[in-house]
């Protein structure tokens, strides 16, 4: 059994309006050295989906609140995760580690060599499943999951300009690279990621 660690309890208030936040969102390839906080990483997995309800709706729509979406988070410089891969489960706001040791340089290679794949602190990498979702909806599942991934990764966005950290959303990479990569199990694809770190 993998261990799960519980992360710091998300805020649901802070000092910036959502117009301020809108404005000044922008996509940063370049993030210091800083350390990223392990407050600050719970509250980016929460805002990417965390829960938000008693019957276990999240931060972003879902059609049909089916759920496809898994994040998983790359860590590299995190406080109090050692580098490896991790995936976020928003029921218990927890991660359990998935893969030990550093694959940023391995995540950037999947992806054209990006280099800010590699310098930053961390990613968040979106995958789906989706079957979850074709079962009921059919092809046009496939569109919703699409959809959905948009929001989700936009929450993280918008939650990083609050928090004084730089994302740049990534779509330029090799789905079956980025799947082994990550050991991603049968069934589930590699859709999107954000690199982040500082600004
Ligand atoms: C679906 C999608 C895929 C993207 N893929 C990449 C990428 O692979 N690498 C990258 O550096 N930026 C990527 N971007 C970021 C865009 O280049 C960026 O949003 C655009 O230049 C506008 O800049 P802004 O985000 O600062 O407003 C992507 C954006 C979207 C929406």
């Amino acid at each position: 059994m993998l261990k799960e660690i519980k992360l710091p309890e998300p805020e649901v208030s802070g000092n910036s309006t959502i117009e301020e936040i809108l404005a000044k969102r922008r996509s940063v390839r370049s993030y210091s050295d800083t350390t990223l906080s392990l407050k600050d990483m719970s509250q980016l997995l929460w805002a990417a989906q965390g829960v938000t309800s008693d019957i276990g709706f999240r931060t972003a729509p879902s059609a049909g609140a089916l759920y496809p979406l898994e994040v998983y988070l790359v860590a590299g410089n995190v406080d109090g995760l050692n580098s490896g891969v991790y995936q976020y489960l928003p029921d218990s706001h927890s991660v359990v580690p998935i893969i030990e040791g550093d694959i940023r340089e391995e995540m950037s290679s999947a992806a054209l060599s990006q280099l800010h794949i590699r310098d930053c602190a961390a990613s968040i990498v979106f995958a789906a499943n989706h079957l979850r979702i074709t079962l009921k909806y059919g092809e046009r599942g496939i569109r919703y999951v699409n959809i959905e991934i948009g929001h989700a990764a936009q929450n993280v966005c918008l939650q990083g300009v609050a928090l004084g950290i730089g994302t740049c959303a990534v779509g330029a990479f090799d789905d079956e690279k980025i799947g082994q990569v990550l050991n991603l199990p049968d069934g589930e694809r590699a859709l999107y990621m954000l690199s982040l770190g500082y600004v």
